[in-house]
């Protein structure tokens, strides 16, 4: 008979390529025309990884829409450069926004940090774990260091700070967990098997917490999943070795603009969509193909990979030359 399974698979993946992606962001705009301005203000915030890229944009619109600022990090100096230009943007007064350093690495000061914000404001409504690092080796040249540190970072830092604010959650009854995973949290990719390692890990980790606290209907568990977006990512990433930097850091003009990353985080977070791809073409169809038909993903990823593998060994930056490439 037909190979009904294959059909479904390509016709799946063609309509969802051809409509779902511009229909999800349409919906996702006119949800927010009815909610986004609703529901976050007035909201408190904390907000890891606020000190640039993702983070920093997300606490400037935040403080636009009124919503008191919990702002962590490292670096102390670099937060209060942020939460300067929020005040000088918004009608937040000072006490409005807490500044709070921390490590995700260091885990026994978690409990103490959330204290301290709880302190200040009362409560926590909306915890975003965005604090994070990616990679750029390949497997056979990294030190397992390395592994140790990007799954200390991005996973077990996440989950330790998750936990001191869920306990505050579980007795209100009420509040969000929003993680900036990523869609390296749903298919794989080379020269970063640690990163998506991790991102995978906090996938299936908030996945698996969201049925243990459904009791609470009003918590949720929101995975954001974007694709390239402009920041200082590059610049940071994990390399070889734990204290090897990154010197390639290539032109990151072709990715998606961070604002508009942003914009479209807060709308699912404030809608409650528990996992929104956020991404351009081509990630977001290869994000489909990887769900739908992923044979076809592992072929077309090692297809891709010997590209960004032969652009990384020669020294040209992997991402944009395949871009430029392609385009
Ligand atoms: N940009 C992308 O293409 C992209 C795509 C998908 C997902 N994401 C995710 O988005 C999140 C934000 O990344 P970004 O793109 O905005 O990169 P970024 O500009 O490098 O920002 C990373 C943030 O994480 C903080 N951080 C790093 N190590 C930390 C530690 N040990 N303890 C506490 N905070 C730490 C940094 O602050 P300090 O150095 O001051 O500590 C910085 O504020 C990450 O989770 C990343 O995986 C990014």
């Amino acid at each position: 008979g037909p190979p009904w399974p294959l059909l479904w698979s390509i016709s799946r993946v063609f309509l969802e390529y051809l409509e779902i992606p511009r229909l999800l962001e349409r919906d996702l705009l006119r949800l927010k025309e009815s909610s986004f301005s609703l529901v976050l203000p007035g909201k408190v915030v904390w907000v890891t990884g606020a000190s640039s890229g993702i983070g920093e944009e997300l606490s400037y619109q935040l403080a636009k829409i009124g919503s008191p600022l919990a702002l962590s990090a490292r670096r102390e100096n670099e937060l209060e450069r942020v939460k300067k230009k929020c005040l000088e943007i918004s009608s937040l007064s000072d006490k409005d926004i807490l500044i709070v350093p921390l490590d995700l690495t260091n885990r026994s000061t978690h409990e103490s940090a959330t204290q301290s914000v709880l302190k200040h404001f009362g409560k926590i409504d909306i915890l975003v774990n965005n604090g994070g690092r990616s990679q750029r080796s390949l497997f056979v040249d990294t030190s397992i260091d390395v592994y140790n540190a990007i799954m200390e970072l991005n996973y077990l830092g996440t989950i330790s700070l998750t936990k001191h604010v869920l306990d505050h959650m579980i007795q209100r009854k009420k509040g969000k967990i929003v993680t900036m995973n990523s869609v390296m949290g749903i298919m794989g990719a080379p020269l970063a098997t640690g990163y998506c390692a991790s991102k995978h890990a906090l996938q299936g980790f908030f996945n698996s917490l969201r049925p243990e606290v459904a009791e609470y209907p009003e918590i949720s568990i929101i995975n954001l999943c974007p694709g390239p977006v402009q920041s200082q990512i590059i610049q940071n990433v994990f390399t070889e070795e734990v204290s090897k930097v990154n010197a390639n850091i290539g032109d990151q003009s072709h990715k998606m603009p961070t604002d508009r990353c942003v914009r479209l985080g807060l709308v699912s977070m404030a809608n409650d969509i528990k996992e929104a791809w956020i991404s351009d073409n081509p990630y977001l169809a290869v994000c489909y193909l990887w769900q739908y038909a992923p044979t076809w993903a592992w072929w077309l990823l090692n297809r891709i990979g010997k590209t960004r593998i032969k652009n990384f060994k020669s020294g040209v930056d992997a991402d944009v030359s395949y871009y430029k490439k392609s385009s």
